[in-house]
């Protein structure tokens, strides 16, 4: 699948709540963890590949090639999100920028799987980050809108220089 880049305008559609847990759903899910393993990223929500439904996957070994634990987040809403962390964050949708960002530490969610059934996880630190950062993809929000002010101009700058370039 294609992964949409920024500043692709689709990037900020708010998704839809799924409602058919069918054979579309999966087989989109399926070609999903393609993409994501083949990108070597660790999470991919469904925005980011134009299908504009609330699901994203994560797996925080893919980076590293490796396939630890694929979970399929459909319809995910927070039970609680606590503390702070701060990671270095990417985004497959934002090539070549990594920034740090602030998120919570230590978050519980709950969500339905490629079945609808309903199930709940806790998560902390890099696993907890990458689900914050999927989930915000769900919402037309991107890892750059959490950057202070003055961070935010200057990634702006930087990106729009780099697209200017690459129209050349
Ligand atoms: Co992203």
């Amino acid at each position: 699948m294609e992964v949409l880049k920024y500043p692709d305008p689709r990037l900020r559609t708010p998704s839809e709540p799924v409602v058919q847990f069918d054979s579309t759903l999966h087989r989109t899910l399926d070609s999903m963890a393609t993409t994501l393993y083949g990108a070597h990223g660790i999470g991919l929500a469904g925005a980011q590949v134009g299908f504009f439904f609330r699901v994203f996957i994560v797996d925080i070994e893919a980076q590293n090639g490796g396939k630890a634990r694929l979970f399929e987040f459909i319809n995910p809403e927070w039970i609680h999100k606590k503390g702070s962390t701060t990671w270095k964050e990417g985004c497959l949708s934002i090539p070549g920028l990594n920034e740090t960002v602030k998120r919570a530490g230590h978050i519980a969610i709950k969500y339905q799987n490629r079945f609808g059934e309903r199930h709940k996880l806790v998560a902390e630190e890099l696993l907890a980050v990458a689900i914050q950062h999927e989930y915000d993809h769900l919402d037309g929000v991107l890892f750059i809108d959490h950057l202070s002010f003055l961070r935010r101009y200057f990634v702006k700058r930087k990106l729009q220089t780099s697209a200017t370039m690459m129209r050349v």
